[in-house]
């Protein structure tokens, strides 16, 4: 028997607070290595996905294992979809025991994927952005960048800009928060700006950039996704979740192909939050995390909430496979 959590239980189990909690020792247990994640696996969907939604999708493996568990999330990114009431991110998370190998839970992922993401923008700031720094600029108000403002609200950030080709995003973002509506310009010039948009062109320009800004990207998490402008990057201090999968597939990847960035260029978030590699140098740095989501996250929501359901916090129905 197998419990199955849908989204209202993933949701009912870990708040914006807990999952920047969780997903910081995520990244710290990583570079520990305590925890380790084989490579992202990308599926490219084909002519199919082309065909019904107008634009390409993939579907992504991504397997992590810590902690007496081993997840896999198989995860869609199907942006054309939204233009269909589809939804762009879907799939499960497969959670078994690593000590019997049996299968312990089935997740909803698109909920696990929103908290975690969010939660990264969250604990990039907080390790990143200078102390004195607390507005935020939310650029993109979908699905994800909805959790990434709550996950900044969480971790004390605010109040806040809210941006979104679609104004009706942005308005229901700033209503729910108390912050306000504003147009891209504006959005980028607060001193945490995270980007959540499908990566289709620059948001972030060179010239806008201001000296203490903290950027957390988190659209790009793709080959052929961009959000800054490249000669935005040179002004920056970078920083990355991996530089395995973020030099392939993330914000910088443009730039890694080109020879302009390489490794001794990006450090990556978990050795910053250990103590092991720097962070910010001066205030006056703008610093960018370049985030492009690591199995490693989910299997802290994973853990989270089997925790919440192991305490009788929330309910799942039990399936016989
Ligand atoms: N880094 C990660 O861990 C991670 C995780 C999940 C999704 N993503 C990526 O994040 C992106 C957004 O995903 P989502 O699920 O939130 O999609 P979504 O469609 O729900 O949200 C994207 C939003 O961006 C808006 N937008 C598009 N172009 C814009 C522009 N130029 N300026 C302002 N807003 C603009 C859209 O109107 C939409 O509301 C995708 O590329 C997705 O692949 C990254």
């Amino acid at each position: 028997m197998v419990p199955v959590f849908d989204a209202a239980a993933v949701l009912a189990a870990v708040s914006p607070a807990d999952a920047n909690a969780i997903v910081r020792e995520a990244f710290e247990r990583h570079a520990r290595g305590e925890w380790e994640m084989p490579a992202k696996v990308y599926v490219d969907a084909g002519p199919e996905a082309v065909e019904a939604s107008g634009a390409p999708g993939d579907f992504r493996a991504m397997p992590a294992r810590g902690g007496g568990l081993a997840t896999l999330k198989w995860v869609t990114s199907f942006p054309g979809n939204s233009a269909h009431d589809l939804p762009v991110v879907t799939g499960a998370l497969l959670v078994s025991s690593s000590a019997t190998g049996e299968l312990v839970a089935i997740l909803e992922c698109a909920s696990v994927t929103s908290l975690r993401t969010g939660a990264a923008a969250a604990v990039s700031a907080s390790a990143l952005a200078p102390e004195s720094a607390a507005t935020v600029g939310v650029i993109g108000s979908g699905v994800n960048g909805v959790f990434a403002a709550r996950a900044l609200a969480a971790a004390g950030y605010g109040a806040g800009v809210c941006c979104d080709v679609r104004a009706e995003s942005a308005e229901a973002l700033a209503a729910e928060l108390g912050w306000q509506v504003g147009d891209r310009a504006e959005a980028a010039a607060q001193d945490v700006v995270v980007t959540v948009t499908p990566g289709h062109e620059p948001v972030i320009l060179a010239a806008e950039l201001r000296a203490g800004q903290h950027l957390a990207t988190l659209g790009a998490d793709a080959a052929g996704k961009a959000e800054v402008e490249r000669d935005a990057l040179a002004r920056c201090r970078l920083f990355c979740d991996e530089w395995r999968q973020a030099s392939g597939g993330g914000e910088l990847s443009g730039a890694a192909a080109a020879g302009e960035v390489g490794p001794g260029d990006v450090a990556e978030l978990g050795p910053v939050l250990l103590g092991d590699a720097p962070g910010r140098v001066g205030d006056d740095e703008v610093t960018l995390f370049d985030s492009t989501g690591l199995a490693i996250q989910d299997l802290a929501i994973a853990h989270a909430v089997l925790g919440a359901w192991r305490e009788g916090r929330i309910e799942a129905p039990n399936v016989r496979l």
